[in-house]
């Protein structure tokens, strides 16, 4: 079968992917694969909006200043500078391409509206209404449909990536097979330069706001293809989503408290200031924790957020997407609280990057949720990954054209995709069971409360599931639920050993056997390669 082939090829058509993609087709062909429909990306998932310094009373200091407060020492502070002084540039060109976010009529000058939320000390948050991400996915849809270097191939999933090894030993990166699930054909795409722009991989766990495609693909196959990968430890829950069987964790934004809504006991308690005198607006890692302990302390199945006390026009008009939704489940914001709990959200972890978005792999790059810039440190800011990975899209193309814009390397001559003796999958529920098995046992062990037992049981049962998981899929034609569950597991597998390593307590990652910071040992990225696996520990007799 011919190869597609173009310049750049870019995995991922979220708004890392898409203004990487939109930039460099001025100046070459380029290649976008989404694994599903092009508008199902976590991007269209968000809600609060973009961090960005945009008005006269706020300054980069404090935005640098809120970003390594939540990181909880481990941001790196060179990544904060430069993405916060990158933001309003990024915000613009966002702009330029046809996002309309949320103006307010300011005495005659009309200007955005601002939102807030937890951990800000200004209102900086970008917003269109609470769509802010089907926004932003319109505008730049619509954007890349009208360059004519730029193809969106849908429905394409990257296997893995071709990669070279150099003669001094060093690995570059031409390209990647994907499955083309219309004809469930392996095509190899091959590019001079490789964006990973695949998002994050909230499917990992059982309870999760993110959409199906969210399974790490990106991190897997950079770690398979030997790129270090750090911090997977650091996973975001978000403290809450709408706690109903139909409502698939569907998210109440934060955007909520930082407009004035309370949480509250069944009995109408507020508890948040017992925690943090920031009570509502502490840092995400410290709301989720809250909860987390008020639900286990008195047994409870969720705990209630309370906007009520607003005038019932304006939360209309604010959140007119969250207040549909759960008035679809019966619930009325304006009139009483609705139940909420936590669920995992953000990978802060990824595919290690310098700030122009380089990998440890010879032209291949990665930006968004997938990559690991040091921006988030312990614990990302809410509303720092729409402003990271929008930045680091546009970075990532100034890269590549200085790394390769004079280039005139060919690429090798890699084979086409040997399928084998492997046979049709015959029996799915051997793929359903073991991924329902690794999101539970991942939400049970490796939640937001974690434990060294409780890790070690996760990384034996992991071990077993690499193994199964293994086999299968070498005997077995591709599709794209076997592509996932082997990304998965591999991701799992990351964030266990990540935490594993990690004998303290910091940001995100809180476990009740070290519950203290320990900066002596632990102020440092925890950084995993392929070429570092451990064997599993011994069970307990
Ligand atoms: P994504 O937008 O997730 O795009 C990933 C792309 O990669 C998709 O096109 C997908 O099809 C493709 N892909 C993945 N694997 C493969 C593969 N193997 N082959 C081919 N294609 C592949 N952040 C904020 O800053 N502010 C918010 O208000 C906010 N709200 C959020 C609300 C929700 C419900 C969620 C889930 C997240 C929210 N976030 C928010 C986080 C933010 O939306 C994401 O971190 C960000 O959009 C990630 O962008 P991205 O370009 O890296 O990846
Ligand atoms: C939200 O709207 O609460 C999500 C914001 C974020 O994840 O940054």
């Amino acid at each position: 079968m011919e190869p597609i082939s173009s310049d750049l090829l870019v995995i991922g058509g979220g708004i890392a992917g898409l203004l990487c993609a939109i930039k460099a087709s001025h100046f070459g062909t380029v290649t976008v694969l989404t694994k599903a429909a092009s508008d199902e990306a976590n991007t269209a998932y968000a809600q609060g909006g973009i961090a960005s310094v945009w008005s006269v009373d706020d300054s980069f200091e404090s935005h640098v200043s809120d970003t390594l407060r939540a990181g909880d020492g481990l941001c790196s502070r060179m990544a904060v500078e430069t993405i916060v002084r990158d933001g309003p540039d990024a915000v613009r060109e966002l702009i330029t391409l046809g996002t309309r976010f949320s103006r307010v009529d300011a005495g005659g000058d009309d200007e955005y509206d601002l939102g807030r939320e937890g951990g800000h000390s200004h209102r900086r948050v970008l917003h269109a209404q609470d769509l802010t991400g089907r926004e932003i996915m319109r505008a730049l849809g619509e954007a890349a449909a009208d360059c004519p270097n730029l193809r969106v191939l849908e429905n394409h999933v990257a296997v893995n990536l071709l990669t070279e090894r150099r003669r001094d030993g060093s690995r570059a990166c031409w390209g990647a097979y994907a499955l083309d699930k219309g004809t469930m054909a392996v095509r190899k795409v091959v590019a001079r330069a490789t964006l990973l722009a695949t998002g994050g991989a909230g499917k990992v766990y059982l309870y999760t706001t993110n959409p199906d495609i969210a399974s790490g693909d990106g991190v897997a196959m950079a770690y398979r293809a030997g790129a270090p990968i750090a911090n997977m430890e650091f996973f975001q829950f978000h403290p809450t989503c709408l706690y109903h069987p139909a409502a698939k964790s569907f998210l109440i934004s934060e955007a909520l408290r930082g407009e004035g809504a309370i949480l509250r006991l069944p009995d109408g308690t507020a508890f948040m200031k017992r925690y943090h005198q920031d009570a509502e607006l502490a840092p995400r890692d410290v709301v989720a924790r809250a909860i987390d302990s008020e639900m286990k302390r008195l047994g409870l199945d969720c705990v209630y957020l309370d906007i009520s006390h607003r005038p019932a026009a304006y939360v209309r008009e604010r959140f007119p997407n969250i207040y549909k939704r759960c008035l679809s489940y019966a619930y009325d914001l304006t009139t009483g609280p609705i139940p909420v709990v936590p669920a995992a959200h953000y990978m802060c972890g990824g595919v290690v990057t310098d700030l122009c978005g380089r990998t440890a792999i010879g032209r291949l790059y990665a930006a968004g949720e997938t990559a690991m810039t040091g921006l988030h440190g312990a614990n990302r800011l809410a509303s720092n990954s729409l402003l990271e990975a929008a930045v680091m899209g546009r970075r990532s193309f100034t890269a590549m054209r200085q790394d390769l814009g004079h280039d005139i390397t060919r690429p090798p001559d890699f084979p086409e995709w040997d399928p084998g003796s492997a046979a049709r999958t015959e029996q799915r529920v051997l793929i359903t069971h073991s991924w329902e098995e690794i999101r539970r046992l991942m939400w049970n062990y490796v939640g937001i409360v974690r434990s060294d037992r409780r890790l070690e049981r996760a990384f034996r049962r992991i071990q077993l599931l690499q193994q199964e998981i293994h086999g299968y899929y070498w005997d077995h034609l591709l599709d794209s639920d076997l592509i996932e569950l082997r990304n998965l597991v591999t991701v799992a597998e990351l964030v266990v050993r990540c935490a594993m390593a990690r004998k303290e307590s910091r940001g995100l990652h809180y476990t009740i056997d070290h519950p203290e910071h320990d900066d002596d040992r632990w102020l440092r990225e925890s950084v995993v390669r392929r070429d570092d696996v451990q064997p599993a520990p011994a069970a307990p007799a």
